[in-house]
């Protein structure tokens, strides 16, 4: 087992990327904390791990709060003995076109999906820099960092902002021996996804979708859980500032030559 002995966090863990994340951690042996804002999701996702004989726990948290960042990063270490892995997941989006787009939407997506990440990051930075751990964080970015989308442009912006916080937190942190790396998603099947995409085939949207991805598929969560797994564990350990794009091969296909969509 990859983490045995090892302690991580999982925001956003109670479904989707963020619970197939805390499982595989957990399979590999790491305690895990479940930071979620949605208590019955963070509750059920504890019972599953420890149905598996898994060691879990779960507090209630909304990452976009300092102080309720400050409280996970603290209750991780007193609960669960210590703090190694961070994997910042949490995530929104809203979806409107830009002209009719209210400021608040555009500052509720920044405040989870970036202003979450930097206060997550550092509450628990702070923990490992004051126990001596050398740790690791796992940033949860997208296509979208890189791929603009008309109508969800605050949850591009939030994506971009992780893509440069993920090298400028690892450059920060290098010489405490704190690793930073994020994992960048074309499209995963979970709730979230299904806000926007009807997974039956025939949708206008999801046929854009799979062609524009090479691979021909959507994600499933564990295969972003795997790449997670890699980048918070040593067989990662000279790995910091990288964004892994598990896109089906989206990013590396240049629209414009495929004439027959
Ligand atoms: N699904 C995709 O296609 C896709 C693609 C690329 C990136 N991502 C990213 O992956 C991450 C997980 O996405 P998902 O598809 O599993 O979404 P999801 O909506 O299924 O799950 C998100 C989880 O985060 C929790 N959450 C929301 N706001 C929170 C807050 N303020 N504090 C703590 N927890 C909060 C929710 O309760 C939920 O359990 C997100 O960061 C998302 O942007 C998803």
């Amino acid at each position: 087992m990859r983490l045995e002995g090892k302690v991580a966090i999982v925001t956003g863990g109670g479904r989707g990327i963020g619970l197939a994340v805390a499982k595989r951690l957990a399979e590999e042996g790491a305690a895990v904390m479940i930071g979620e804002i949605d208590t019955s999701l963070g509750e059920s996702a504890v019972a599953t791990l420890t149905g598996e004989g898994h060691k879990a726990a779960f507090v209630t948290c909304d990452v976009s709060d300092p102080a309720s960042a400050a409280n996970l990063a603290a209750d991780t270490v007193s609960t669960l003995g210590g703090l190694d892995i961070v994997v910042n997941n949490a995530g929104i989006t809203r979806i409107g076109d830009f002209l009719e787009t209210d400021i608040e939407d555009f500052d509720a997506v920044l405040d989870v999906n970036l202003r979450g990440v930097f206060a997550v990051s550092q509450a628990a930075a702070r923990e490992m820099v004051k126990a001596g751990t050398k740790g690791a964080i796992v940033n949860i970015c997208s296509v979208t960092a890189v791929l603009g989308m008309p109508e969800q442009i605050s949850y591009c912006v939030s994506k971009a902002g992780v893509y440069q916080l993920t090298r400028s937190v690892g450059l920060a942190l290098a010489d405490k021996g704190i690793r930073v790396n994020a994992v960048g998603p074309g499209t995963v099947q979970t709730e979230m996804s299904a806000g926007v995409l009807d997974y039956d085939t025939d949708n206008v949207a999801m046929k854009r979708v799979l062609a524009r991805t090479p691979l021909g598929r959507l994600a499933k969560p564990e295969e972003i859980a795997n790449t997670v797994l890699f980048l918070a564990s040593d067989d990662a350990a000279y790995l910091t500032g990288h964004i892994v794009f598990v896109d089906g091969g989206r990013m590396i296909q240049n629209i414009v030559l495929s004439f027959d969509d």
